[in-house]
């Protein structure tokens, strides 16, 4: 499951504005987990886990993941400012033995590597036909800035790719923050890397809000399956990624 956006420490930016399944949204994704996962299971949250701007603003929230069952192993989504890009190394030591960072590495589940990046795909800004209601156009800037950040993101899960080969792994479950196409695409880097190494399934979330949960692929695509699990599109229950 991914964008917990907790604010234990920051009540000013609550999800709770944004609609009535963000109330006590927190609870509810406890409850289930604790429900749903044994101690020695493995929880992926796919990124957005605090609206804290440093990790003192974000003690609280991660303190709440460290309290859930399982080994937890976190993903950087694009609101997870305590995460420092180039600092993934000191986290992984300072939270050692409560908290696993996923970026320019890999984890193991079974004879599986979990692989995993923020990932990126492109936004916007698009220009829309009021009348009809479709993308005419978009901001040509955005989109070659984008280009670069999906470029710098792909370079990152390589290198837990190749960490992963190299130790002998062949099966990849692949994590994402960002959904692995936009709304224009139908392919992406992302999905013709999955399909490349023969990953089979790629997990994102980032999309809120019924209006957006179908902005990406969703269920078995060139082979590959993929699964959004955004907490509010899941109700804050946990989807079972492997039997
Ligand atoms: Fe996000």
């Amino acid at each position: 499951m991914g964008d917990l956006h907790l604010s234990f420490s920051t009540p000013e930016k609550s999800q709770e504005r944004f609609g009535k399944i963000w109330k006590d949204h927190e609870w509810k994704a406890k409850k289930n987990i604790e429900k749903l996962v044994r101690p020695d299971d493995t929880l992926v949250l796919t990124g957005d886990h605090s609206w804290g701007n440093n990790l003192v603003q974000c003690q609280r929230d991660l303190e709440f993941i460290e309290a859930l069952p399982g080994r937890k192993i976190l993903l950087r989504g694009n609101h997870d400012h305590f995460w420092k890009a180039n600092q993934t190394e000191k986290l992984n030591e300072m939270f050692k033995g409560k908290l696993l960072f996923l970026q320019n590495n890999f984890y193991t589940y079974r004879d599986y590597a979990l692989v995993g990046s923020k990932g990126f795909c492109f936004e916007g800004p698009f220009f829309i036909d009021t009348r009809t209601d479709l993308i005419t156009g978009y901001d040509k800037a955005a989109y070659e800035q984008s280009v670069k950040l999906v470029d710098r993101e792909m370079k990152r899960l390589m290198t837990g790719i190749d960490a992963a080969k190299a130790a002998g792994y062949t099966k990849y479950i692949i994590f994402l923050h960002y959904p692995p196409t936009s709304v224009i695409q139908t392919d992406s880097e992302f999905t013709r890397l999955a399909e490349e190494i023969g990953a089979e399934q790629v997990i994102y979330s980032h999309s809120h809000g019924k209006e957006r949960f179908h902005d990406s692929i969703q269920g078995r695509y060139h082979g590959v399956k993929y699964s959004l699990v955004s907490g509010d599109y899941l109700n804050f229950k946990p989807i079972r990624v492997l039997k």
